[in-house]
């Protein structure tokens, strides 16, 4: 496959790039010079949601568009960067008139609507801690980050609000239900309307100081083990999501700029949210279902010149034909990047066809908290390479031992500890946050490789973790779920390469059913909507295979790596420990 990899030159990237050439920032960057990037209140205080939207009301920027808003229906509203201080001021003073407190954890569930963005800034302005939840999510998964992170109130709408009523019960530290359009509410159980409260709140507040290790807000991830983990963020992270930004996605102050990701997922927080914003650009924000006619539009409509998004969208584009861009001038966009998955070289040929722009590529993870090896306006590409370190990040290719392997050779991903926006901890599991760090490096989990020229290839993952259409999914939420089905005895779960080409991984379950159970298809369907209800439709597997026994360590453990050797037709390695 490294055949086809081509180097593209970056002399016709469009317009003068805010980062210098890669070359000659990267060997003298350091973190303090752009301390100056964020705004710092006396004692070495700040505040992300001040940096964010607040810095700009004080500025020319009070009256520019912070967010343009297109709901799936075609409903539009607009949003200056004022206006989303003072909404969020709003919010911040319902939270402390309701007795919510500095370090209190508030978590949203809601869709990609304005709301969603002012009460995730009004948490932080507070000193709360923010929590996001894809609207997608069922009852389990919403239960399952509700209750490990004792969240005191959830902002939620009059759509997703009987999802956390199903699991109220359970959730005893659960104080408060803001809800969104809600009317008749129930007092007694603490739900209030999300707008009579913020209708009665002054405008005025003054931002909590914050410390820049207090934390901002988490997000819940998955591994291969137990269910997914709250990986916690700090205010401190501001300078590093502003110059990515600023950098890497290129954003100028004339700029559109589209972001397709959700803010319950990260991309979402930090580069719709945080460093998007920190930058004082006008954003829209789509909150409707994929569809590449409407997609085109958007782009159209708003003049986007700046779009990030993911290998799965850009496939499905690619998959849909291209006489659907003709029909549209995209002429405005100047600049693409993408996260979340492999990005294979032929989405990248394909949109250079139709944009006549390479899209840059761009790794990171939920603990990473901003963009970490990426593809650079000054730094020539290699066509299905990730890029190289951003300046102030040291990568390096490790064997099991630690050590340091020749360019070429694979090997697991690691980083030096100790850029700004690391996550700090994950939320009260010490032991997980330790268990990533050895030999002094962060072990990201990743399987990848190092070209002579210093350029990273992603290989795959170390792990059990599942990428299905960019989204991180965790094998043990789905099995625990799938075992709870009156059918099921036991489940192993693995993520396959998409046979159609488009998503990545798709996900497959192997089930041995209970006495008295006999595999069909109806029984498949049954088992598959069983999953999308309670945890997300990305979660249901797309394959089932029935079976008799499933292959586990002596300890128990199902050994999905031997599920998926054997579905690959790999070797199936060591089958010391497995159980007789
Ligand atoms: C994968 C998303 C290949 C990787 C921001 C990583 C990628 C995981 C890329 C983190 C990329 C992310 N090329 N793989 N450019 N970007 N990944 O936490 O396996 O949802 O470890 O963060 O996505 O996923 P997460």
């Amino acid at each position: 496959m490294e055949i086809n990899f081509v180097r593209v030159s970056q002399k016709k990237f469009k317009g003068k790039p805010n980062m210098g050439a890669y070359e000659k920032v990267y060997p003298n960057f350091k973190w303090e010079d752009v301390h100056d990037e964020v705004e710092w209140f006396d004692g070495g205080k700040l505040n992300q949601a001040y940096n964010t939207i607040d810095k700009h009301r004080n500025t020319w920027r009070k009256n520019k568009v912070a967010l343009y808003w297109e709901g799936d229906d075609g409903s539009t509203k607009k949003f200056t960067f004022l206006e989303m201080s003072n909404l969020s001021n709003k919010f911040a003073n319902v939270l402390k008139s309701n007795g919510i407190k500095k370090g209190d954890r508030i978590f949203i569930f809601l869709s990609r609507i304005p709301e969603n963005y002012i009460s995730f800034l009004g948490i932080l302005k507070m000193g709360g801690i923010a929590g996001t939840m894809f609207a997608a999510f069922g009852p389990e998964a919403v239960k399952d980050r509700l209750l490990d992170s004792d969240a005191v109130a959830v902002v939620t709408d009059v759509k997703l609000k009987p999802r956390i009523d199903q699991v109220r019960k359970d959730l005893p530290s659960l104080k408060h239900v803001f809800v969104v359009g809600g009317k008749d509410l129930k007092k007694e159980s603490g739900e209030l309307s999300f707008d009579e409260e913020l209708a009665k709140a002054s405008r005025d507040f003054e931002v909590e100081k914050m410390n820049p290790d207090d934390v901002a807000f988490m997000q819940y991830t998955s591994g291969s083990t137990g269910k997914p983990k709250g990986v916690m963020h700090t205010h401190g992270g501001m300078a590093q999501q502003h110059i990515t930004a600023k950098w890497v996605l290129d954003l100028k102050d004339e700029d559109i700029y589209w972001c397709t990701s959700d803010p319950g997922w990260i991309t979402g927080i930090i580069y719709t949210i945080l460093g998007a914003w920190s930058n004082g650009v006008s954003q829209l924000i789509f909150d409707g279902r994929f569809d590449p006619d409407r997609w085109y539009s958007l782009i159209e409509k708003y003049q986007v010149n700046v779009w990030y998004t993911a290998p799965t969208a850009l496939r499905m584009l690619m998959s849909s034909g291209e006489d659907v861009p003709k029909k549209y001038n995209m002429k405005s966009l100047r600049h693409i990047c993408s996260v979340g998955e492999p990005l294979n070289p032929e989405p990248i040929r394909w949109a250079h066809k139709v944009f006549g722009l390479w899209v840059h590529d761009t790794w990171w993870q939920t603990e990473t908290g901003s963009m970490l090896i990426c593809n650079y306006p000054k730094m020539d590409m290699k066509v299905g390479y990730m890029g190289k370190p951003f300046p102030g990040i040291t990568a390096s290719i490790r064997d099991e031992n630690g050590n340091e392997v020749k360019p070429g050779v694979e090997g697991d991903l690691c980083l030096q500890p100790g850029w700004p926006s690391m996550f700090n901890g994950v939320w009260k599991n010490e032991e997980k946050y330790k268990s990533y760090l050895k030999n002094g490096w962060y072990v990201t989990g990743d399987k990848a490789k190092m070209d002579p020229d210093g350029y990273f290839i992603y290989v795959g993952r170390g792990d059990d973790v599942i990428k299905t259409a960019g989204e991180r999914v965790g094998p043990f939420e789905i099995e625990s779920v799938l075992i709870e089905h009156p059918a099921v005895a036991e489940a192993g779960v693995i993520g396959k390469p998409d046979p159609e080409g488009i998503r990545g991984e798709i996900i497959k379950a192997f089930l041995v059913l209970r006495k008295g159970h006999t595999p069909s298809k109806e029984l498949e369907d049954d088992i598959r909507k069983f999953i999308k209800t309670r945890l997300a439709g990305h979660m249901y597997p797309k394959e089932i295979e029935f079976r008799d026994t499933l292959p586990r360590t002596q300890s128990g453990k199902i050994m999905r790596r031997v599920l998926k050797a054997q579905e690959l037709g790999l070797p199936t390695g060591d089958l010391s420990t497995i159980e007789k």
